[in-house]
Parts: C-alpha cells; structure tokens; sequence
C-alpha cells in the first residue's frame, strides 16, 4: 500500500527518496510523486504508474535541495492519475503534505474550508490546507505546532509527512493507525512507512506510537504528543541487513522466497526450547510474554484472527491447537469480525496473525477483543510492528524481509508458528509432556530438509504449468489439512496471475461446485497420505468421471493410489507429522503460480490492484 519516504539534510535529497521509493515499490502502488523545499519554493513532480515514469519526468526536469518526501500512491479516492498523485501543496504553496490510509472525516473538514479550491479528489489534500491555515494562525510560524493542531481534527487512520516553505530543514510527521518510522544517521533525518526504505542508510530506527508526532531535522528528531509534551518512541535496532531485501540474482522476489523457505522454517524453530531454571526438561517458550501463564489455563475458547494468506495458516493453527490443546477454536476473517457481536471475555484466547504486523484490519479486530479485556497473542514476522507491541505475547517468524506481494516464506513459517503454539498451550495447560513437546519438535526439525526436497519439483511443477496456463478456471481440492493450502492454491493462481480459481472441501463439491466441472477443467487434490485420503480419492473418481483433469499434490505413500486415477501427481516427501504436511504441500502449489505468472507475462512481484501491506480498512 501507499509508502512514505523523507529525507532532511543530504546533498541530493530527491535521488535517496527516488531509491526509497524504489525499496518501498513492493508494497504495491499506482502512482508516485516527489516534492522538495529549497527555501524559496515548494516544487512538486508526480505521476501515474510505476516509478519509472517519475524517474524520466525527474530527469527531463531535475529537482535540486537537501529536503524532500516522496510517496508512492495506493489509490483509495480518486483514480490513480497524476493529479491525485501525492504530495499535495496547499493553494498558497506553503505546506505539502503526503498521506498514508484515510482520513474519514475530509468531506466535514474540506466544508469548514469555505471556498477553498482544491486540485484533488483525495481525502489527504485536506491535510495540507488545514497545515496552511493552521500556521498562518501562529504568532511564530511552527509546523510542527500547526501539525499537533491538524491531527486533533483528524479522523481515521494515518501516518503523515509535512515540510513548510519556511523551515526548509524540517520534516513534521504524525502517526495515527498507520506505520511511521524516524531516524537520524551521519547528519540526516530519515523517516519513512517502513524501514525497508532506510535500511542502507541506518538500522537503529524509532517506531511512532499512535498519537506521536516528530519534528525531524539533520540533527536529530524530538517526539511529541498531541498536547506538545515529549514522548518515547518504540526505538529498535532492524536485525536484517541489505542483502536480505535484494533479489540475490532470482528473476522475482517471489521465486527467491519460495527458494527461501527451508531456511526461514529452521529459523523459525531455532531456539525454542529454554531450560527451566534448576534443571528439567526443556520447555517451549514465546519470545515476548506480557501474560500470566495461569491466564492461559483460564482459557475456553480461542478465535484467530487475520487476512489473506494469513488466515490460511490460522486454519492449519485451528487444527493444531484443537488436537493438541484441546480448545474449541474459531477462524475468523479479521475484517468481519467486529462488526458482528463476537462472544470474548477474559477467558477468551486471540491468537492475531499477519506477516507485516501492520494489517489495519487485523489490529483493530485484536484491539476490540483486547478492549473485552481478551488476552491477545500476535503471530508476527516484522519486529518491533503495531501488532507485536499490542499484543500480550508474542511469537515471532524469522522469515527475513518479504518482499513479493505474494506471500510464501512467511506463510509457511505461520504455520511453523501455528503449531508451536499448539504445542506451546498443550504444555502450558498440562495437556502433553514437556518429553512429547520435545519429541515433536524434533520431528519438526526434519521439515528444512524436506522442503529441500519439494523444491526439486521445480522442473515437473514448470512444465505442468506450461501446459496449463491457458485454463481459464482452476478448482482446488482438499480436506483437513489439505483445506487451507487448497484455498492458498487457489489464492496464489488468483493474486499474481488473474485467472479463476476457487477452493472447495473435496467432500462439498457434490453439494454444487461439481456442476462447474466440464470436459478439461483443471482441478488441483491435495492429496497425501494421512486420515482423510481414502475419501480424497474418492472425491478425485468423482471429477475425473466427469471429465476433469486432476493435477495430484500427493505424498510417496498415497503416490501408488494416486496415479491410478489422477492424469498427474506430484510426489512430495512425508512430513515429519501430518499437521506439518501443509508445509511441504503448500510448495508445488507457489511454483505453479509463480511459472503460469511469468509464462502468461505478468509482474508477479506486484501483481494488479494488490499491496503487500493493507493499511485501510
Ligand atoms: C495483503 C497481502 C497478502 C497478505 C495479506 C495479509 O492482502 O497481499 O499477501 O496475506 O495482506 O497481510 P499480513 O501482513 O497481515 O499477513
């Protein structure tokens, strides 16, 4: 979604904001534009499209000056077009502002403007003439007072970035519901959405907090809030470096992740054993733990809570903890889920998981079940990010930076996480043996190794997608654990290839979907050994009777069964536990969206209409 980048204090501001921007583009964008603050005027460039039309519009007219933002642009009112590009200056030319999520209530604010004439169609421009106003009122022109006075008439959710004709060494920017990161290196002020745009420049960065404000300058930054009293960020040290962020010479960001995801698994199962003080059996621990163990033995029933991919590997953390812990769990969409009447209590565990932390919708729902005073545990990749510092607990996925739209590695390491946390609330609640968590654990190590394997599919997986990257309409099968990484099949072929595709419990299919099925259509079977593949089989007899071709995603001990019906199958390694198999399977699936994508010519790093990080709800 939209990025943010400024920079006070270097020779060449528009050249680092142009590389930021560059680091940023992953999130996903329409547009982008730059403005700078030379002292004597505020000049903007922006456009529609990728960078790359910026780029020429800034060569064929060069911005010089030490302080700039850019802003790459996820449009949410008005069309992506050069005029709703951001920055947007107000109509004196003194403030520019540029703008991440909504502010919900522009319309009452652009009507209390009177006349004022504005050149948008966005909700942000309003921001940039209420700063005008706002410092025109002051006695002693201050943005960073103009600013605190903005944002007690916003609302909705927020970061912003202002720069003022008469401060051109100062950046303001407030944060509301929204990532803002500041920081300070070698004598100039950096702040930005997201710390991928500054981490050639510094690793030591400071979070906002909702409701914080920073004036930054090329000596430092100060942090206020809204009443103007100084304030603590969440500062942190990035632990990942540049090389974690580049493309390591893959063609896509997103076949370096698919490659990445033993590593990332091993990581995320490193060190998760600590032994307890005075000796005995190792126990499973969380990174950070704000709650009583006792609160979780108090626990009835838990709700998951996320989006997207996410939300597949709640699916795999229901079965995981119903089986291990015995708790009932719901899965639940997390933008549906405070608009209907949530039954939470204190009793009730919410486990929130999303790869960025910053998922607008995810958080507002874990800070309504907090708000029923609900203990929250986040699930999370990116360190130090809103969803980790709210939440209770917290476990983190070391899957490095994602960078593709298109989420695979930290997929895969949720669903490590998921089952660690099974286990983890087994243990807690007595329900297994420190012995028996340990000796799933190890059993779990195994799962680097196995991947290893599947990957070595890539050749076969290649050639089914050459030969099916026409079919219009793709049906993924799968039951249990099968279910999850159907619907992330389908998921995948959607986001970075735009055909059709849906996912259905094998066994509901003859309750209707089945009636889509046609001479050749494609159908997908998850279908390793296990519990639930003599009825796997059966479901595949069913489409294949009626004409389908059945592409099988099986395991060697179903492979014998498989090629008797199905016209192809993948054979994957059997996984070290059932419910890790959805690790290994969930593989093929992300190498043949990614080779039908790039066969069909399409951006699989950033796929239409899609951001990596979606901060408005
Ligand atoms: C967007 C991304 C998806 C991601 C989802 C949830 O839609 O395109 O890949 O699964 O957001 O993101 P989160 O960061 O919360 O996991």
């Amino acid at each position: 979604m939209c990025g943010i980048i400024g920079i006070t204090g270097r020779e060449d501001a528009v050249e680092g904001i142009i590389r930021g921007l560059t680091r940023l583009e992953y999130r996903g964008y329409d547009s982008a534009g730059v403005v700078t603050n030379n002292g004597r005027d505020l000049r903007t460039i922006k456009r529609a499209g990728k960078l790359e039309v910026l780029r020429r519009a800034l060569d064929e007219q060069p911005l010089a000056a030490s302080t700039g933002i850019g802003h790459t642009r996820w449009a949410t009112h008005g069309e992506p077009n050069d005029r709703n590009a951001h920055p947007h200056v107000d109509p004196s030319g003194r403030v520019a502002v540029v703008h991440n999520g909504i502010i919900e209530n522009y319309q009452l604010l652009k009507a209390g403007l009177g006349d004022a004439r504005f050149a948008s169609d966005t909700d942000s421009e309003v921001a940039a003439h209420l700063a005008a106003r706002e410092l025109a009122a002051l006695d002693e022109p201050d943005l960073l007072t103009a600013v605190r006075r903005v944002v007690s008439q916003l609302e909705g959710a927020y970061s912003l970035c202002f720069v003022a004709l008469d401060e051109p060494d100062t950046i303001v920017v407030a944060k509301h519901e929204a990532p803002l990161i500041v920081a300070h290196a070698d004598g100039v002020g950096y702040c930005a959405s997201d710390v991928a745009a500054l981490i050639e420049h510094t690793r030591q960065v400071a979070a906002l907090l909702d409701g914080q404000i920073a004036r930054i300058t090329p000596e430092g930054f100060e942090v206020v809030d809204v009443d103007g009293a100084p304030v603590e960020p969440h500062r942190y040290t990035v632990d990942w470096d540049l090389d974690a962020a580049e493309k390591q010479g893959y063609d896509h960001f997103m076949l370096k992740e698919i490659h990445e995801q033993p590593q990332a698994v091993a990581d995320t199962l490193l060190d998760r054993l600590n032994a307890p003080p005075g000796g005995g059996v190792p126990r499973l621990h969380l990174d950070e733990l704000r709650l009583d163990e006792g609160e979780l033995r108090r626990i009835d029933k838990v709700f998951i809570l996320a989006c997207g991919t996410s939300l597949h590997a709640g699916m795999v953390g229901k079965l995981a903890i119903e089986h291990w812990a015995g708790i009932p769990v719901d899965v639940e969409v997390a933008s549906e889920f405070r608009y209907r009447d949530p039954i939470v209590d204190p009793h009730t565990l919410v486990i929130a998981i999303s790869q960025s932390g910053e998922t607008i919708d995810t958080i507002a729902a874990a800070s309504h079940a907090r708000d029923q005073r609900a203990p929250v545990i986040s699930l999370v990749n990116v360190v130090g990010s809103t969803l980790a510092r709210q939440a209770d607990g917290v476990l983190y996925t070391h899957a490095g930076p994602e960078v593709a739209v298109a989420s695979t590695k930290a997929f895969t390491t949720q669903i490590v996480g998921c089952l660690l946390l099974g286990l983890y609330l087994a243990q807690v609640r007595g329900r297994m043996y420190a012995t028996e968590v340990s000796d799933i654990l190890a059993r779990l190590g195994q799962v680097p190794a196995a991947l290893e394997q599947v990957l070595d599919l890539d050749g076969e997986v290649r050639e089914l997608a050459e030969r099916y990257h026409d079919s219009p309409y793709t049906m993924f099968i799968g039951r249990h654990a099968g279910l999850p990484i159907a619907m992330e099949g389908a998921l995948k072929l959607k986001e970075i290839s735009y055909l059709h595709a849906e996912a259905f419990p094998a066994g509901e299919m003859k309750h209707g979907p089945i009636a889509l099925i046609e001479p050749g259509s494609l159908v997908v079977a998850l279908a390793p050994a296990g519990h639930v593949f003599t009825k796997m089989v059966s479901n595949i007899q069913e489409v294949k009777a009626r004409g389908a071709a059945v592409l099988a995603i099986g395991s060697q001990g179903s492979v014998v069964a498989l090629k008797e019906h199905a016209d192809h199958v993948l054979t994957l390694p059997e996984p070290p536990h059932e419910l890790a198999g959805p690790v290994l399977s969930v593989v093929p699936l992300q190498l043949f969206s990614y080779h039908v994508a790039t066969r069909r010519g399409e951006d699989v790093d950033q796929p239409r209409n899609l951001a990596k990080t979606v901060t408005v709800e």
